[in-house]
């Protein structure tokens, strides 16, 4: 129950509206007792004709010599039901704005939780998975929220009110009928509980859904590049699948309930009938048989909000899994915002691993001075994202640490960490938008004419000028419309406009044909200009230029110096070196 709770205190702050849901809800269940009552009156006024004669009720006293005439009856009807429509329309009205209220805070919650959480937790799990948490888990406690406490909170007064107009038309039949009442509670607790079970595998696999999606339109060029259409389409079909089987497996034990409930009610309701349709008045009896028929409808909608309940809590989990997780990489509590100018950036014996044991950096000792160049050269998979990636402190080292002007960056606010570094990397990141607005990513707030200089700088106006909408062009998701280099081109002038004092080119050349990488080239010339950058590169023309050169081998520094004093020691530089150009 730990988990509703947590749901609920979604709800805490529309307490009011709540309360008058609650409110309406009272009304809603004194009109719909009352439906009896006006059988009651119809079968009566239909026997004396004229007049409508109370005086067959002898255990209500105050009931007893009531006399009224027969044409107040339609008044009535129309009364008891306009009232029962009045308060059922304020307090499902109040009750359903309560609960997307409620799902907008949640999901709100969700997303700035999700932001917020650190590399680990984003390699941990798949992107898909968290889109179904944010989406179908949160969609199915909607259902929860909405309908589980507008439910709660009418039908059982619903079944309340009613016990007493049982008892005035039914006198003590009444009772058979309600001895029935405990046997419904079994097979709904029950069959709640397997609910609950089949309900979290069914979200499982639904995210496995979203994932699968996302994934395979994310790479759809591969997918019919090996003509692997008919293949995504059958694994596609399997894992839909199963779903398919866990929804079938709910479906069933939902819809059994109603059922389930309507054959106990008839056996207690025939009951009293039995024994009560020799001694009752027509009219009490009328009114006793319909009477007992309100109770189904409240009985079916509670034995649903339990079934909902257990559904919910399964969506619950997956939520709080995501809420409850902390972001491994945080401000300190004492940490300060950095303002200084930047003098030199240290990694003291610097010590990585993203699973325990696995050692990816390994005691890496570097020191950079402002304004240098540094290249960091080794194989891929040697460590040099990741050295980069700890400067960013999107990880933090195992051992050791890493220093700006002396300062351990973990003491340094985030925001402001980050505020002093520009990445371009291997992947450009280009977001549904324009150019501009892409380019402006870089600095929020920036003017046109800002963009433009960056954009210069990064040699990307030219292009740009010549789309058909310029710099109001759309881009499209991840920026397919534009070509490897383009895209690199927008990546540069966006962190050419953060103008950061550090820089990090991972990788930003590789997948370049000549002539745009001499434009990239270009570009990436300027954007080192007077910062201390740190250049991740294969192409040998871009290390060439670097002040230092850093070898990685398997996580630790190997070689260290100029390209020629590289070159003269000799080692995996020289061949690195020889490879390229005897290509
Ligand atoms: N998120 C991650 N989780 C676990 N291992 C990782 C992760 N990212 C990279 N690695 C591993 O760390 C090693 C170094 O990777 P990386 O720094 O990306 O190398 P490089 O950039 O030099 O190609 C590789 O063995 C890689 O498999
Ligand atoms: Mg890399």
């Amino acid at each position: 129950m730990g988990i509703y709770r947590r749901l609920l205190a979604f709800i805490g702050p529309y307490r009011w509206r709540l309360a008058m849901a609650i409110l309406a809800s009272q009304g809603y269940a004194v009109a719909t007792a009352l439906v009896s009552a006006t059988l009651y009156l119809i079968v009566n006024g239909l026997q004396n004709k004229n007049e409508v004669v109370i005086d067959n009720i002898p255990h209500v006293p105050f009931l007893m010599n009531i006399h009224f005439p027969t044409w107040w009856i339609p008044f009535i009807i129309v009364g008891v039901f306009t009232l029962r429509s009045f308060f059922e329309y304020v307090s499902q009205y109040q009750m359903s704005s309560v609960g997307i209220r409620a799902i907008r805070k949640v999901r709100d919650d969700l997303y700035k939780h999700l932001i917020h959480l650190s590399s680990d937790f984003y390699s941990r799990g798949r992107t898909g998975d968290f889109l179904s948490r944010i989406m179908n888990d949160v969609g199915a406690i909607q259902g929860a929220i909405t309908d589980v406490i507008s439910d709660l909170t009418k039908q059982p007064f619903v079944i309340v009110y009613n016990i007493p107009m049982v008892f005035i038309f039914g006198g003590h039949y009444a009772l058979i009928a309600l001895a029935v009442f405990p046997l419904v509670i079994v097979p709904i607790v029950y069959l709640g509980r397997s609910l609950r079970r089949t309900t979290k595998k069914m979200q499982e696999r639904s995210a496995d859904i979203t994932a699968f999606i996302g994934e395979t339109l994310a790479g759809i060029h591969v997918v019919k590049a090996f003509n692997l259409e008919e293949e995504e389409i059958r694994r596609f079909e399997k894992i839909n699948k199963a779903v398919f089987d866990f929804f079938k497996k709910t479906i069933r034990v939902t819809i059994i309930q109603r059922p389930l409930i309507e054959i106990m009610g008839a056996l207690g309701a025939a009951g009293a009938i039995w024994f009560s349709i020799q001694h009752l008045s027509i009219d009490r009896f009328t009114a006793f048989v319909i009477s007992l028929f309100v109770f189904y409808e409240p009985l079916k909608k509670l034995s649903k909000v339990y079934s909902t309940i257990q559904q919910s809590l399964a969506s619950g989990a997956r939520i709080f899994e995501i809420l409850d997780s902390e972001p491994a990489i945080q401000n300190a509590p004492d940490a300060f915002q950095f303002h200084e100018e930047i003098r030199d950036i240290r990694f003291e014996h610097v010590s990585f691993s993203y699973e325990t044991g696995k050692y990816v950096l390994r005691d890496v000792n570097l020191e950079v001075r402002h304004g240098e160049v540094v290249a960091l050269v080794g194989i891929s998979g040697s460590g040099k994202t990741t050295l980069a990636n700890l400067l960013l402190r999107f990880y933090d080292p195992t051992e050791g640490s890493v220093r700006i002007n002396g300062h351990d960056i973990r003491l340094i606010t985030l925001h402001s960490l980050r505020d002093h570094i520009g990445i371009v990397s291997q992947d450009t990141v280009l977001f549904n938008g324009t150019v501009r607005e892409n380019i402006a990513y870089g600095k929020v707030g920036a003017t046109l004419d800002e963009i433009r200089v960056a954009a210069e700088a990064a040699y990307a106006d030219g292009f740009i000028e010549g789309l058909p909408e310029g710099y109001h062009t759309p881009l499209g998701e991840r920026g397919l419309k534009l070509s490897g280099g383009q895209r690199q081109r927008i990546a540069i002038a966006r962190a050419m406009l953060k103008n950061p004092p550090i820089l990090i080119l991972d990788e930003a050349t590789s997948h370049l044909d000549n002539e745009s990488e001499r434009e990239v080239q270009n570009a990436l010339e300027n954007a080192m200009q007077g910062r201390t950058a740190f250049v991740i590169a294969h192409r040998l023309s871009t290390i060439q230029r670097a002040d230092r050169i850093v070898v990685l081998d398997q996580g630790k520094i190997i070689q260290q110096g100029t390209s020629d004093s590289l070159l003269r020691e000799g080692g995996v530089y020289k061949r690195f070196y020889d490879l390229q150009f005897n290509l």
